[in-house]
């Protein structure tokens, strides 16, 4: 048993943690649209507009602030006037990076805009740089935003919506060092000024535009970025950064099945985001010392192999308690950066990667990971206080992974222990809070232990004893385990 400090100043408020942090991402890959989250009306599966009901529902729950769509690299093929108007005389496409299965644009630009409105989450819109026009880029936006007499703003009200949607983040392009286009940092950021030029600002909306940042910790990628675009031309630029369990994207190892050295070798990779976020901001500060530019994490995640006899293009994995502890490092961390960190986006949502949801005809479940996702949702735009938590290391790897935020007069602590062989008592100094009561939620199990289809909540949290005593508070965190206390004050 290891006995562990959290100690915190809830008088110092660092930053602001936007609930965008808690984000998705949804892209026509694999199961991710079709057969996962839209079913089609005419579907046994209960739906709403097409879209399955028990997801709505969960998403829901968890507060779900921000959906990004239609890629990935699906965004730089996507052609947008094929996904509109009559589902029958949709046209049909292959869709090359995923699988070469057929994409019969069912599930389009209305389709995704009624979905974000049903579940109360801003759209974050994908465009198309790598393959599409400026024109077509900028009509999308006069399509799906403008008010008045336009022909997109006609067009839309002829396929049935009349008012414009809601519409704040719009990407422009995405993975444009690679599957977008294979650019150089310079060449993107000239076509980037060019194509968010178009981009207008309809109807009293304003867009918040994002640029395709770098991968991984490519800081040149940045600084060029940088040096180029500047904050009348973007409010965000993009990181992505996956964590490849044994680190070699040629043999990246199976989601369930992996031995203890794999598994802290996924600690190892993940707690990279650290640095790699830190190193971009050394570059914004430097570059964009206003703070007017914020990192947009928009795709992050566990990437393992795919399960056994699925489809190699479909990217589907199983979700174990080590997702689970994956997601609670990765969140702190954007926690702890959110003075540039404004928007984060697992990837992806329903049945592709580091899913929180499964299906599989008409069953289905909640993964782990989800469940750190409702876990931490009262992090959601509440302010970052100062915190500092002592630590341990084991195989190379940093154990403990925290941050505290302050709402509502309530202070929310989440903490993980990723030793898969020591627990932990913790003691919280609350530093002067005056807590009348606390609330606490655990979620532990085996590493490899995961829900499936027949044992859905085989991991699923649990209420967890807290004991407040001279203004600290102590927790019992088990070897691989998540804990969440909600305090409140008197
Ligand atoms: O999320 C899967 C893929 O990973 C996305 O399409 C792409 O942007 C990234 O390389």
């Amino acid at each position: 048993m290891k006995n562990i400090r959290l100690t915190v100043d809830p008088s110092v408020e660092v930053s602001h943690i936007n609930r965008e942090i808690y984000g998705h991402f949804s892209e026509h890959l694999g199961r991710c649209i079709y057969n996962g989250i839209y079913v089609g009306e005419d579907s046994s599966v209960p739906n709403t507009k097409g879209v399955r009901n028990d997801i709505i529902e969960a998403l829901k729950k968890i507060r779900i602030p921000v959906l990004r769509w239609p890629g990935g690299c699906f965004a730089d093929e996507y052609h947008w006037k094929d996904g509109i108007g009559p589902k029958e005389s949709r046209k049909k496409m292959v869709n090359t990076n995923w699988g070469g299965v057929v994409e019969d644009n069912s599930f389009g630009t209305h389709e995704f805009m009624d979905l974000c409105e049903e579940l109360g989450c801003e759209p974050y819109v994908a465009g198309n740089l790598g393959s599409g026009t400026i024109a077509e880029m900028s009509e999308w936006v006069e399509y799906m935003t403008f008010d008045g007499i336009s022909p997109m703003a006609e067009l839309r009200r002829q396929n049935g919506r009349e008012k414009p949607w809601k519409l704040k983040y719009f990407g422009i392009g995405n993975e444009n060092w690679g599957c977008g286009g294979n650019m150089r940092p310079e060449y993107y950021s000239d076509l980037y000024k060019r194509y968010q030029c178009f981009c207008k600002d309809f109807s009293g909306s304003r867009l918040y535009k994002v640029a395709c940042g770098p991968s991984g910790g490519d800081t040149h990628w940045t600084r060029v970025l940088l040096e180029n675009v500047k904050p009348q031309h973007t409010k965000g630029i993009s990181l992505h950064h996956y964590t490849i369990p044994t680190g070699d994207w040629n043999s990246k190892g199976s989601a369930t099945e992996f031995s203890d050295e794999v598994y802290y070798s996924t600690i190892s990779q993940t707690l990279t985001m650290d640095g790699i976020i830190r190193s971009h901001i050394a570059v914004m500060d430097e570059l964009d010392p206003k703070n007017e530019i914020a990192l947009i994490v928009d795709e992050w995640g566990i990437w393992a192999d795919v399960e056994e006899g699925t489809n190699p293009g479909f990217l589907y994995q199983q979700n174990t308690m080590r997702d689970a502890i994956v997601a609670a490092i990765n969140l702190n961390i954007f926690n702890q950066y959110s003075r540039r960190v404004a928007m984060a986006n697992i990837a992806q949502m329903v049945n592709v990667l580091q899913a929180v949801i499964l299906t599989e005809g008409e069953k289905m479940i909640l993964t782990p990971t989800y469940h750190v996702f409702d876990m931490f949702k009262e992090h959601q735009d509440a302010e970052l206080v100062r915190s500092v938590c002592e630590d341990f290391v084991q195989e190379g790897a940093r154990m403990i992974s925290s941050s505290v935020s302050k709402k509502d007069g309530c202070l929310l602590a989440t903490v993980s222990n990723a030793s898969l062989d020591e627990d932990v008592e913790l003691e919280i100094d609350l530093g002067g809070f005056e807590a009348a009561k606390a609330e606490g939620t655990i979620l532990t199990g085996e590493v490899r232990a995961h829900n499936t289809f027949d044992v859905p909540e085989a991991v699923k949290p649990a209420e967890c004893a807290v004991e407040l005593r001279d203004g600290r508070a102590y927790v019992k965190l088990p070897a691989c385990s998540v804990v969440s206390v909600r305090f409140a004050g008197k």
